[in-house]
């Protein structure tokens, strides 16, 4: 299904390999950990994957992620996931990842960091896939926390390639991590930033003046304000929008309401991803097939938006 679509090379910029978990691999780790499950089994855990909002859906996700405990487990995650760029012609990807998902609740920084970067760099080896990880700070935890996630990083600096922030977006504005991320720019690290996903307009403009993000993260509802909508294609600032993920959380009522081929063509700099393929119904190129299906996405937009990605790396 969607030759056409799976065999262009893209770019993911926009995936959070927390994300990533499968129930099938979640169900595995949790019985390889001895973890009791409140879902009785894949398909009772597959069927909560109903969400009104941002925050359910990270309810789930961050319970979910609690079966990882071992270095071996986050290189279960990522293998499979690069198992999954490989088959859909992801040629570059740069994920994201949550320590203080993990630390918070005893995992060593060290374990989490060892499992992943091990299998970026089998993926690069084996299956020729080029990648960077992003650390993002979870912002719905206080500022202090995000310092202290990245003074445990530092020792390992060139495991990444920039700093991001996610989780829960209203009432979390960018303004709050403006020390940390200055701090992070000063160890020579790169900024994006989850931010117009729920959250308004405001929080991409202090995404970008603050935080001096590289790229915006969602970023849908800059829509809303033509001011920044000009300033994002003077400087073709990069938003990794996440189409399925938006209509799963409830952003766009249906696909066919998504804005996503209209801020392409208004000259705005936007690639396609899948953020959380695992809940949301699919990665890369099941995002391309729903634009394809729903919004009459052409092929030489879906070529200019696979192009886009290509272009938006941070690390090339
Ligand atoms: N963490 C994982 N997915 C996320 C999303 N879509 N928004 C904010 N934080 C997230
Ligand atoms: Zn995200």
């Amino acid at each position: 299904m969607y030759h056409w679509l799976n065999a262009l090379p893209k770019a993911e910029l926009h995936i959070h390999l927390e994300g990533a978990l499968e129930p099938e691999l979640l169900f595995r780790l949790a019985e390889r950990n001895g973890i009791a499950l409140t879902w009785a089994n894949v398909e009772s855990l597959r069927a909560a994957y109903a969400f009104g909002n941002l925050q359910e859906f990270l309810d789930l996700y961050y319970q979910g992620a609690g079966v990882l405990r071992t270095a071996q487990d986050f290189y279960d995650l990522t293998w499979a996931y690069l198992e999954k760029c490989k088959e859909q012609n992801v040629v570059h990807t740069e994920p994201f990842f949550d320590p203080q998902t993990h630390t918070e609740r005893g995992i060593a920084f060290e374990a989490v960091l060892e499992g992943i970067s091990q299998a970026l760099r089998d993926g690069r080896e084996r299956l020729g896939i080029s990648s960077g990880l992003i650390l993002s700070f979870l912002r719905h935890l206080p500022e202090e926390a995000a310092f202290r996630t990245l003074e445990q990083a530092l020792p390992y600096r060139d495991a990444f390639i920039a700093v991001g922030l996610d989780s829960s977006e209203k009432g979390f504005p960018p303004r709050l991590f403006e020390r940390v991320f200055a701090k992070a720019r000063s160890e020579g690290l790169p900024a994006v930033a989850h931010a117009g996903e729920e959250g308004p307009p405001e929080y991409v403009w202090e995404a970008l003046d603050l935080l001096k993000v590289r790229r915006i993260d969602h970023g849908v509802r800059a829509a809303e304000d033509p001011r920044l909508i000009q300033r994002l294609i003077d400087e073709q600032i990069p938003l990794t929008v996440c189409p399925l993920s938006n209509v799963k959380l409830c952003v766009f009522r249906q696909m066919s309401e998504h804005n996503i081929l209209e801020l392409l063509e208004a000259g705005l700099k936007v690639t396609v991803n899948s953020d959380d393929p695992a809940y949301f119904g699919g990665y890369v190129t099941e995002n391309f097939a729903a634009l394809h299906e729903h919004l009459g996405m052409t092929e030489d937009q879906a070529r200019r938006l696979a192009q886009n990605s290509l272009d938006a790396r941070l690390v090339h």
